[in-house]
């Protein structure tokens, strides 16, 4: 699997193609993630809100994609000190929000088989690069929000449970 971002995807493809490739991927399981990728991803890269990584085959078929941006966490109110003090970092004792990098998307394609593509290779691929850009801004931990039935499935790869909010849950992985 190679991961392109996406201008590398459309400059690679051309326009035609890769807007075709980005309009036909289907998550039916998650259909905001789903919409994301169709409708909203080159409109959030040309803002700067977030960047998107393709991950594609040999062929150029697309298989999975994720998104990674900066955010900026409120520090939840029901966890412990030490959890706040870790968020926290260094010279932050009385930080209400602290910032993070945002996992905001992650899917695999629908027709794409588990063995090609699992949560633990975009979490292998979404780490390099939260570290990657570590290294230039700092950055303590990969932020992402899921519903009940994905904590187990994060959980087993890397993230912990700090806030539960209506319908989702806010998982944290550290990275520092
Ligand atoms: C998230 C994902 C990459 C994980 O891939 P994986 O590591 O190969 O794991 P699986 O696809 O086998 O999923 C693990 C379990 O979670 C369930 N699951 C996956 N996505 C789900 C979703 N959106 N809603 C509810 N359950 C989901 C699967 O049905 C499976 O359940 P099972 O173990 O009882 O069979 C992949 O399931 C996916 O692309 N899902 C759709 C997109 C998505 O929901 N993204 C997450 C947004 S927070």
């Amino acid at each position: 699997m190679r991961v392109f971002t996406l201008p590398r995807f459309i400059s690679t493809l051309g326009d035609e193609e890769s807007r075709k490739a980005l309009s036909e991927f289907s998550v039916e399981r998650n259909l905001d993630v789903q919409r994301f990728i169709r409708e909203s991803a080159i409109p959030y890269q040309k803002a700067h809100n977030s960047r998107a990584y393709l991950l594609v085959d040999d062929s150029y078929r697309l298989k999975g994609y994720f998104t990674l941006s900066l955010a900026c966490m409120r520090i939840p109110e029901g966890i412990s000190n030490t959890m706040k003090r870790k968020m926290r970092g260094y010279g932050r004792n009385s930080a209400s929000t602290v910032p993070c990098f945002l996992l905001g998307q992650l899917a695999r394609e629908d027709s794409t088989p588990k063995g090609m593509l699992s949560l633990e290779d975009i979490v292998d691929m979404v780490t390099g690069y939260a570290l990657n850009a570590q290294e230039y801004v700092g950055g303590r931990f990969i932020s992402l929000d899921c519903t009940d039935e994905l904590v187990g499935l994060y959980e087993a790869n890397g993230f912990q449970r700090i806030n539960k909010t209506k319908e989702l849950n806010q998982m944290i992985m550290f990275i520092a």
